[in-house]
C-alpha cells in the first residue's frame, strides 16, 4: 500500500538512557526502572488509553512476556517477529514481517498504534508512519545496549512540543513529526488541554499532551489530571 493510502499512525513511548540505550546488552531495565519509579506514572497509562492496538519487536515481547501484569489495559498486541511461533501465546498476534503488521491493523480499522521496541521503532520511522514521539530520558549513561537511534534511509524531522522535567531528573520531551498527518487522538484520549501555567505540585505527567499549536517554552501547556497507575506514585513536574 503506498504511504498515501495508508490511515494508520504510530505513536511511540519510550525511556532511554541520556546515552540514548534502550536496556543493557543483556536485556536489564534496573537502570531505568529505578529512576523511573520517581517520576510515577509519567503519563503512561493516559498514552495507552489514546491508543488501539501495541505492535513491538519480538526482543521487547520476549522481554515482557514473563511479567504477570502487562500494562497495556486491554489493548490487542500485535508482534512482528520472523522466529516466534504463530501460536505460541494466545495474549499475541503474530506478523512476519513489519507490512504485514501494518495491513492486517489497516483491515482491522485501528488508525493509532503505540509501536515499542528500537529496530520496530526505527522501521516505523523510517516507513514514515510515526507522528508523536515521547521521550523519557533517565539521568544515566549506561554505554551499551540496544539504542533508539540508528540508520533510517532519511532524516525524519521533528518539532518540539514539550518538556518537563519529573522527580527523579527524568527528563520527557515530545514531538510530532514533522510533515505527517496527525491522528485524531493525538492529545492523549480524554485530556483536556489549557494553556494555564503548571504548578510545580501538579500531580500529572499529562501535562505533555500534544498541543498542535504550542510554540515554545513560553507556553506552559497542561491538561486534566489522569489518575495514577496502582503502586505508582504520582510524581512532580515542571514544565519547560
Ligand atoms: N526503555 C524502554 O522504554 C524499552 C521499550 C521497549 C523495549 N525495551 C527493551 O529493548 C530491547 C528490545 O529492543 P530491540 O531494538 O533490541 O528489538 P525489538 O525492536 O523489540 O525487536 C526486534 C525484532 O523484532 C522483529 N522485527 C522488528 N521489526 C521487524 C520488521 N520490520 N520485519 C521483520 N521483523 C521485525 C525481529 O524479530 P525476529 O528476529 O524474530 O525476526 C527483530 O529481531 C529489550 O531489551 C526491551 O526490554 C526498552
Amino acid at each position: 500500500m503506498a504511504a498515501s493510502q495508508q490511515t494508520l499512525r504510530a505513536a511511540v513511548f519510550l525511556g532511554l538512557s541520556v546515552d540514548g540505550r534502550i536496556a543493557r546488552p543483556d536485556g536489564d531495565l534496573e537502570w531505568l526502572t529505578s529512576r523511573g519509579a520517581a517520576a510515577g506514572d509519567a503519563g503512561f497509562t493516559p498514552f495507552v488509553e489514546s491508543v488501539e492496538a501495541v505492535v513491538m519487536g519480538r526482543r521487547t515481547y520476549e522481554a515482557i512476556a514473563s511479567d504477570e501484569h502487562w500494562p497495556y489495559l486491554d489493548r490487542p498486541i500485535h508482534v512482528i517477529s520472523t522466529s516466534l511461533a504463530a501460536d505460541g501465546d494466545p495474549r499475541i498476534t503474530v506478523h512476519r514481517s513489519g507490512e504485514a503488521a501494518i495491513d492486517a491493523l489497516q483491515r482491522d480499522g485501528y488508525r493509532r498504534v503505540y509501536v515499542d521496541g528500537g529496530e520496530t521503532i526505527r522501521w516505523f520511522l523510517a516507513s514514515k508512519l510515526v507522528d508523536e514521539l515521547t521521550l523519557s530520558h533517565v539521568p544515566v549513561l549506561i554505554g551499551d545496549g540496544p539504542s533508539l537511534f540508528g540508520p533510517l534511509g532519511e532524516d525524519v524531522h521533528l518539532k518540539h512540543v514539550l518538556t518537563a522535567v519529573l522527580d527523579g531528573g527524568m527528563v520527557q520531551t515530545a514531538y510530532r513529526v514533522r510533515g505527517g498527518p496527525t491522528s485524531p487522538a493525538a492529545t492523549y484520549g480524554k485530556r483536556e488541554v489549557t494553556t494555564r501555567p503548571v504548578p510545580v505540585e501538579e500531580p500529572s505527567l499529562d501535562a505533555l499532551a500534544l498541543d498542535p499549536d504550542h510554540s515554545g517554552p513560553q507556553r506552559p501547556v497542561s491538561c486534566s489530571s489522569a489518575e495514577p497507575s496502582p503502586g505508582r506514585s504520582a510524581g512532580h513536574v515542571s514544565i519547560i
